[in-house]
């Protein structure tokens, strides 16, 4: 709009001022010549020549041409005077054509005017060549105000949109942090494990604005998450129910199975019979253990209360140690116990169970007369116990990944053992269900597990 605004105005104006120049030219063409009011020419000024008459408008410059030498020129100032006029201009004043239109040219300190040039005849019949010219000063200076209001309009206007278009967007926006503060305060649930409850929607105003689509789109994705959660914790109740289930149904045949075997051992056996009847008591034996273990894990799994009493931990230590003395007399057994007895808020039986499974496989995957030692300490409100033995190890391909179910070391030794690898998963699963937490570091020559147990 300014640039159209100002190439326009420039247009009207210089028309406007041509047509000013044309009036002009002929007033001047008009003017009688008085060769007696010549004055001479004063230093590098040309003969500045008649004085104007009247009917002409200030800064008009007037120059007359015969025979293609300048022989007046002037310009009439503010006062009403003629200025003389510098010679340096008398090429752009012989530039000019008779005829031609008005034309621009650049007077040195006069600045630049409009020039048009027309024909007087003389009385004495020769044509004198009548330059008229006009300043384009007032033309440019009602330009360039004309660009500076423009500017500043424009910049105020610039400004306004700038601000109005940030708050208008910035309003418009605002629900979109509600989006943000509702995704953020989904991603801090745990969705990992257990029942979730996803109840955090985004509260959407307008479901048609962009801002609104958003926020159904993402309301829309946590049903899904939300259904998928549901379903996800769901099939994790119905498998851990059913494993808990056929755990619990496998108990009694098995024991029938045990019985049985045991029984039917007491009459007169051929020697393979014997035989037979041995593996299968023992095999039903282990299969019992098996049973046992996985019932046990579903119900820690299930979040089963475990019971809760005070527990002598010293107490525990030592039978477990001294069980494991007997089963493995091979091996070195070492104690370190504190004076003072140190006790736990616990299920003794299952605390049980994690010691005799430390000393288990401290005892079947360590070569005889390896040195085990089991210490028992209190420390920052709760207990460490920590067992070391000086065997080869658990092989490093195994050590991220023992505590999980069914993993077990390769070695003929743990094969011989009739392990399951669900020793350590017991471990544990039982401390943490008592809010311990249980760690292992192992190398060739020692392997130490390390249990903490709070009060
Ligand atoms: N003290 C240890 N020294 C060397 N290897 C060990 C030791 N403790 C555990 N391991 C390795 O970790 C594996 C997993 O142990 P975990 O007690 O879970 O199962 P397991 O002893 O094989 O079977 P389970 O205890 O169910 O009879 C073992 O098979 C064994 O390879
Ligand atoms: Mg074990």
């Amino acid at each position: 709009m300014g640039i159209v605004t100002t190439v326009s105005l420039n247009g009207i104006l210089v028309d406007q001022l041509d047509e000013n120049l044309r009036a002009t030219g002929g007033i001047a063409r008009g003017l009688p010549p008085d060769d007696s009011a010549r004055t001479p020419p004063d230093g590098d000024d040309l003969p500045a020549g008649a004085p104007f008459g009247p009917g002409l408008p200030f800064g008009v410059l007037v120059a007359e041409i015969t025979d293609g030498r300048v022989t007046s020129a002037a310009v009439l100032d503010r006062r009403g005077t003629s200025q003389p006029v510098p010679s340096e201009v008398t090429s752009a004043l012989l530039d000019v054509v008779v005829g031609d239109r008005p034309r621009s040219a650049e007077l040195g300190e006069l600045g630049s005017y409009r020039l048009v040039a027309g024909e007087r005849t003389e009385a004495d019949g020769d044509t004198v060549t009548v330059v008229t010219g006009q300043s384009e000063r007032p033309l440019q200076e009602t330009l360039s105000t004309l660009v500076t209001i423009e500017v500043v309009v424009v910049a105020v206007a610039l400004l306004g949109a700038g601000v109005a278009g940030a708050v208008a967007v910035r309003r418009e926006l605002r629900p979109l942090e509600e989006v943000a503060a509702t995704a953020s305060r989904v991603s801090a649930l745990p969705l990992a494990s257990g029942a979730v409850e996803l109840v955090e929607r985004v509260p959407v105003t307008n479901p048609r604005s962009e801002v609104g689509q958003v926020g159904t789109a993402l309301n829309r994705m946590l049903d899904h998450v939300g259904s998928a959660l549901e379903e996800r914790h769901a099939s994790e109740l119905r498998l851990r129910q059913f494993v808990a289930d056929a755990s619990h149904e496998l108990r009694t045949p098995l024991a029938a199975i045990r019985g049985y075997a045991e029984l039917s051992r007491r009459g007169e056996l051929t020697e393979e019979a014997a035989y037979s009847l041995q593996r299968i008591s023992s095999s039903a034996e282990r299969m019992s253990t098996l049973v046992e273990d996985l019932l046990l894990l579903a119900r820690l799994d299930a979040g089963r209360p475990l019971e809760r009493v005070e527990v002598d931990l010293t107490h525990l230590v030592l039978d477990a140690v001294n069980d494991a003395h007997v089963a493995g007399p091979g091996h070195r057994w070492l104690l370190d116990l504190p004076d003072e007895p140190v006790t736990v808020t616990g299920d003794p039986s299952r605390l049980a169970q994690v010691l005799n499974n430390l000393l288990a496989n401290a005892r079947t995957h360590t070569p005889p007369g390896t040195r085990v030692s089991v210490g028992l300490a209190p420390r920052d409100g709760g207990v460490v116990l920590t067992v070391v033995d000086d065997g080869p190890g658990i092989a490093p391909e195994l050590a991220p990944r023992v505590f999980e179910r069914f993993a077990r070391g390769s070695s003929s030794r743990s094969r011989e053992s009739g392990s399951t690898g669900l020793g350590l998963a017991i471990v544990s699963a039982v401390v943490a269900a008592h809010r311990g937490t249980v760690d292992v570091t192992s190398r060739p020559g020692r392997t130490e597990f390390t249990v903490t147990l709070p009060h």
